[in-house]
């Protein structure tokens, strides 16, 4: 199988897992991450296949969104083997993949994780970042604002996390499209308050 034929498969493993989430984490999350992070690969001059098959699985395995993590990702390596991935090729996916989530509080070791972990932030931002962040509250049962308990509302969330991550970019071709859509999230807070 060709690099290409293998990313269309795991493309298709990654949407029988993830198409009916409602949590922000769906199937066009990750195929959302796969583009950004080849467009960031290119520009970095990283391993684009190693890069884009890692974003395509970011997600698998998370604890929030899996009750046996190391199932899914002895299941996904599974899988990984019987495209004819090589020991090497699993290896490094597994390794860009395995620190991306931003509550682990890590930071990927190599280029091709950092890269990924940049696409993952980026789309946490902006118009989209905006949708995933109300679409994650709702499904956690989470107030959108309350000016007297903002503990734990959605727009809380901005404050904690959202606005912070354009200055936690490893490349600067990610921080360029950041920095614009942290721009956007202001602009936005700015005429949420203003109607609230
Ligand atoms: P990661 O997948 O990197 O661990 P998260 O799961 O924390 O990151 O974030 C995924 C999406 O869920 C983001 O769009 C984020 O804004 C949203 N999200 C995470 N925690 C909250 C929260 N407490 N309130 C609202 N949205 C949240
Ligand atoms: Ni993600």
């Amino acid at each position: 199988m060709s690099n290409t034929e293998k990313l269309e498969a795991i493309c298709d493993y990654i949407y029988n897992i993830f198409s009916n989430d409602t949590t922000g984490h769906d199937y066009h999350h990750m195929k959302r991450v796969a583009r950004i992070t080849s467009s960031i690969a290119k520009q970095e001059g990283a391993d684009q296949f190693i890069a884009e098959a890692a974003a395509w699985i970011h997600d698998v395995g998370d604890s929030k969104l899996f009750l046996n993590s190391s199932y899914e990702l002895d299941k996904l390596n599974e899988f990984l083997q019987t495209i004819n991935c090589t020991q090497n090729q699993m290896k490094l996916i597994n390794i860009a993949a395995k620190d991306v989530s931003f509550s682990k509080g890590t930071t990927p070791a190599t280029l091709e994780g950092k890269i990924v972990q940049d696409a993952d932030r980026i789309d946490a931002l902006g118009a989209i970042g905006i949708a995933r962040t109300f679409a994650f509250g709702g499904s956690k049962g989470q107030l959108i604002w309350d000016d007297n308990n903002k503990e734990n509302t959605s727009v809380q969330h901005f404050y904690d996390k959202l606005l912070k991550l354009k200055d936690l970019m490893h490349t600067s071709s990610g921080r360029r499209i950041a920095e614009e859509r942290h721009n956007y999230m202001k602009n936005y807070l700015d005429q949420f308050f203003h109607e609230w």
